[in-house]
């Protein structure tokens, strides 16, 4: 059998496969309360019965005003974890494992009446400059994410991934280019960490699950963090209680990779990473290609593969996946209708 559709168990989180669907934003939430909507309990549905191991759901603010859009899911209020809980019950029979991605956009939160950020500095010149926040206001943010941890928890979800990465609040506070804070969360690469620490400790409080996080380890700037600091945070991260390191690249400003993307094109990011710290590694980034991600994780190059555009083209990209590496059970199995019994929301 391949390895990539083999069981692991991640810190006491048991999947199925290495296959886990990567946080994607629908943006369909026409409410604007940050409520689940019968188009999100499709799409995770589709996939679990296309036997992602796990799904790791999209950027779910924390604040309403910490949405990347208005039109974005919310974990600040109890209507929200309600309808949370029916899915998880739902991707729960299908027999796959759910997270949830926590994070709070910062400047780059379009709609937010007030975005804030470490400093006052705007994330492109069409963008509203943020106000610069304050210790007291940094506190109810870091409470809020304990507080979205204790719904989840209550909505009995598997994993949280702390959004670290792509420029939001947490990656804004991790750069020397915009954090320009000068107390006790901005200056040194610790007192940058401080914010992350202290997220983890209010999660941890409320969550007994699984807790990842996703980093950028380049913004494809030059005044950034060197390799050897995103691995520095690393070990603070293990240390601190954190069970994998979602690794990936970019989005704290407007610019592209300074090479040409190619499969598997952030990989290498994943591996540096690996060779630092003893928790495991994933790796996320154009591998849609089943015979790559095979080869990554046989050579050890990462622990575990996010799958995103390739699981939106195609929700049986586990069934593909098994025709390609010649695991002929696993097809067979991914297309067992059975598995349809008991869901309500479909
Ligand atoms: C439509 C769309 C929405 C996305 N939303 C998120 C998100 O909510 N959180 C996140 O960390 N990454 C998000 N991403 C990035 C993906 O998780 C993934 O890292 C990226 O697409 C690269 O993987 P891929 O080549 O397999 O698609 C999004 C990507 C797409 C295409």
């Amino acid at each position: 059998m391949s390895k990539l559709l083999s069981p692991v168990d991640i810190a006491g989180l048991s999947l199925k496969n290495r296959v886990v669907m990567s946080p994607m934003c629908l943006f369909d939430v026409q409410k604007k309360d940050g409520v689940l909507t019968p188009v999100h309990f499709a799409h995770y549905i589709t996939r679990a019965m296309g036997q992602v191991g796990l799904l790791i759901m999209e950027s779910t603010a924390v604040d309403p005003d910490g949405g990347i859009t208005e039109h974005d899911l919310g974990l600040w209020n109890d209507q929200q974890k309600e309808k949370l809980s029916e899915l998880v019950t739902d991707v729960h029979q299908i027999g796959s494992k759910i997270g949830v991605q926590l994070n709070h956009a910062g400047r780059k939160a379009e709609n937010a009446e007030r975005p804030v950020a470490p400093s006052a500095i705007a994330y492109d010149k069409d963008w509203r400059t943020p106000a610069s926040l304050t210790t007291q206001e940094i506190s109810k943010i870091v409470d809020e994410f304990g507080a979205a941890a204790k719904r989840a928890q209550e909505a009995g979800i598997d994993m949280i991934d702390i959004h670290g990465a792509h420029g939001y609040l947490l990656d804004q506070f991790l750069s020397p280019e915009v954090n320009q804070h000068i107390d006790e969360y901005g200056g040194s690469l610790e007192k940058r960490y401080r914010i992350i620490k202290e997220v983890i400790a209010s999660i941890k409080a409320n969550f007994n699950g699984s807790l990842w996080i996703r980093l950028s380890l380049t913004d494809y700037i030059d005044n950034q963090n060197p390799l050897d600091e995103w691995k520095q945070v690393g070990q603070w991260l293990q240390r601190d209680g954190i069970d994998l390191i979602d690794v990936s690249t970019g989005g704290l400003f407007p610019v592209s990779p300074d090479f040409p993307v190619h499969d598997g094109y952030q990989t290498l990011f994943a591996t540096e990473m690996k060779q630092a710290v003893d928790i495991p590694v994933s790796t996320v980034g154009l591998l849609d290609n089943p015979g790559l991600s095979e080869y990554i994780l046989q050579n050890d190059q990462a622990d575990l593969i996010l799958e995103g555009r390739g699981l939106m083209r195609n929700p049986n990209w586990v069934a593909y996946a098994a025709k390609e590496l010649h695991d002929h059970d696993l097809e067979n199995y991914s297309y067992n209708h059975s598995y349809y019994r008991g869901l309500k929301n479909i």
